[in-house]
């Protein structure tokens, strides 16, 4: 059996990854600080679901504390570190851009060198499409990435930077996958489709920022799961793509939850925030010539699941704070 360090296992995609790891049979260590950026009651719903693993062991702490970090690393001998962890709302670094800086770029510093000191040779950093700014679509891994629209975009871009000196460095394998707009059950209540979902079953109007005509790239969390554990088979340093080729415009996919939940929608327009991109769409060809991966999941069928699970959860579900 294999250890893993999974930072962020009480985040939407870090559960998931966490879930596939022990669905496997390894076995995983997780961190989490359970912070209050969304409502922690989903983080504590997907904690619930990892201590069901007889493999699973979790510490409340905080990645940006060296001292947290290294007792990980010193009580475990981890085969691999999957490093989750991090603020991840675009508009929320604009307001607080340092807690962007020191979770996102100083906190995988820390995981880094750790995984140094404790010859911890493989390391996975979640990036993010919002890395590609302006650049020509669809985003390949060879556009210019120097040109972030916000501070975390480019917290995530000195994390990838400082992640290519240790492994040029000491020869740690690193990989890279950057994701797009991952959506699925058990979401972040501060992304569209599910802070959607929360305030349509209200009967509360939504807000769009911008004309509605943006596109995202949305994609599975279960195929975002997959795409980030394939990455363990791979050497060196890569840098991937996980999306879902598939754009779909914002108001397209309100309109698909309007028809799945059956209720009509309210829409507050306001201005386009300039830290939010106006597509993301992901070209996967150097993802497919990696690992071999193609995303399975159509949105209709994706936005199906997530509905599923809310209507199972609905009753906790209706009680958590809306971001706005
Ligand atoms: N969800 C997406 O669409 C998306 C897109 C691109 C990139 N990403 C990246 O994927 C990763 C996971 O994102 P997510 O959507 O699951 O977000 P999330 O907020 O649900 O998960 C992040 C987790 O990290 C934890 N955390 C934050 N700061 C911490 C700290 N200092 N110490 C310990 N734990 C801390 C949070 O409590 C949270 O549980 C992030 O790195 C994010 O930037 C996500």
């Amino acid at each position: 059996m294999k250890q893993y360090l999974v930072t962020g296992c009480a985040g939407f995609i870090g559960a998931k990854v966490a879930e596939k790891l022990l669905a496997q049979g390894q076995g995983v260590v997780g961190i989490d600080d359970l912070n209050d950026y969304y409502d922690p009651s989903l983080k504590e719903w997907r904690l619930r679901q990892l201590q069901s693993h007889d493999n699973f062991q979790f510490t409340r702490g905080d990645v940006r504390d060296r001292k947290t970090v290294e007792a990980l690393y010193q009580s475990h001998h981890f085969d691999a570190t999957f490093n989750l962890a991090a603020r991840a709302g675009v508009r929320a670094s604009v307001e607080d851009p340092w807690i962007y800086y020191q979770t996102n770029t100083e906190g995988t510093l820390n995981l880094l060198e750790c995984s140094r000191q404790y010859g911890v040779n493989k390391f996975m950093l979640a990036s993010t499409s919002s890395i590609y700014g302006m650049t020509d679509t669809p985003f390949s891994v060879s556009n210019r990435t120097d040109t972030p629209l916000s501070p975390y975009a480019a917290s995530k871009k000195a994390a990838e930077a400082m992640a290519y000196s240790y492994h040029y460095l000491y020869g740690i394998d690193v990989f890279i996958p950057r994701y797009f707009t991952v959506y699925g059950p058990a979401g972040r209540p501060d992304m569209s489709y599910f802070n959607f979902i929360l305030k349509i079953d209200k009967g509360l109007p939504i807000d769009v920022f911008g004309d509605g005509g943006q596109s995202r790239d949305f994609t599975f969390v279960d195929d975002v799961a997959d795409a980030t554990v394939r990455g363990l088979a791979l050497r060196g340093y890569h840098i991937y793509n996980v999306g879902n080729d598939r754009p779909v415009e914002l108001l397209k996919m309100i309109r698909l939850l309007e028809q799945l939940m059956e209720k009509e929608v309210k829409i507050n327009f306001h201005d386009r925030h300039p830290a939010d991109n106006l597509i993301t769409w992901a070209d996967l060809s150097e993802t497919e010539k990696l690992l071999n991966w193609k995303p399975g999941t159509p949105l209709e069928t994706g936005l199906r699941k997530v509905l599923e699970w809310y209507r199972e959860n609905r009753e906790w579900l209706s009680k958590i704070k809306i971001s706005s």
